[in-house]
């Protein structure tokens, strides 16, 4: 009886022991989803979605887009090339619909204002605070116009591939650049 008694304790303190074992992985797996989601760059991400008025269905291409090369392998390198490639048609296609007869002078000179570093494409990114949201390596300095701008433009090839459409990025370029208090035409 005693015996009994003996092994159903036992059995007892075991189911105990692993029910608790699974809480306690359970509860750290909760606590590292809690702190993904709560780290202070995914907060940036959401906050950045609702100033440029879109919304990622795949948020690793807005983290790649926020990922300078001199951070990690995954970066924004290549994104930042289809966006200025988006940028400069959506540019074309606006002032040649406005006006079939432009000259390319005018249009060549219209498409580089726009993609311009340090007049156009940096402000943008930095009224966009893109700056303290770019992830860079210690020695870079984030607030550099290259930077700003590469992360900026990264944001459209991001959008492009998420919708599978260059017209949608190009659209929110347009609503974001004129947000910025730049007159578009
Ligand atoms: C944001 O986008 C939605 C549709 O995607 C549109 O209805 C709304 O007007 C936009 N808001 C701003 C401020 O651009
Ligand atoms: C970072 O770059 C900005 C803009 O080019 C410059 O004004 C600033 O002094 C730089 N900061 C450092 C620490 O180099």
């Amino acid at each position: 009886m005693e015996a009994r008694g003996a092994v159903c304790f036992a059995v007892f303190i075991v189911i105990i022991a692993n029910s608790t074992a699974l809480q306690i992985s359970a509860d750290d797996q909760a606590q590292e989803q809690i702190i993904t989601a709560y780290s202070p760059f995914s907060i940036a991400l959401k906050t950045l979605q609702k100033q440029i008025n879109y919304t990622f269905d795949r948020i690793d291409l807005l983290r790649r887009a926020m990922t300078h090369a001199s951070f990690s392998q995954e970066n924004n390198k290549a994104l930042s090339v289809l966006g200025t490639s988006i940028i400069e048609t959506s540019v074309s296609l606006r002032y040649l619909v406005d006006d079939i007869d432009v000259s390319t002078k005018v249009l060549n000179m219209k498409i580089a204002e726009i993609v311009n570093v340090e007049s156009s494409c940096a402000v943008d990114g930095m009224r966009l605070g893109l700056h303290t949201v770019i992830r860079v390596s210690r020695k870079t300095n984030s607030t550099a116009p290259a930077v700003v701008c590469g992360a900026f433009r990264a944001i459209f090839g991001a959008i492009a591939i998420d919708t599978g459409s260059s017209d949608n990025a190009g659209n929110v370029f347009w609503n974001v650049h004129a947000h910025n208090g730049v007159v578009a035409l």
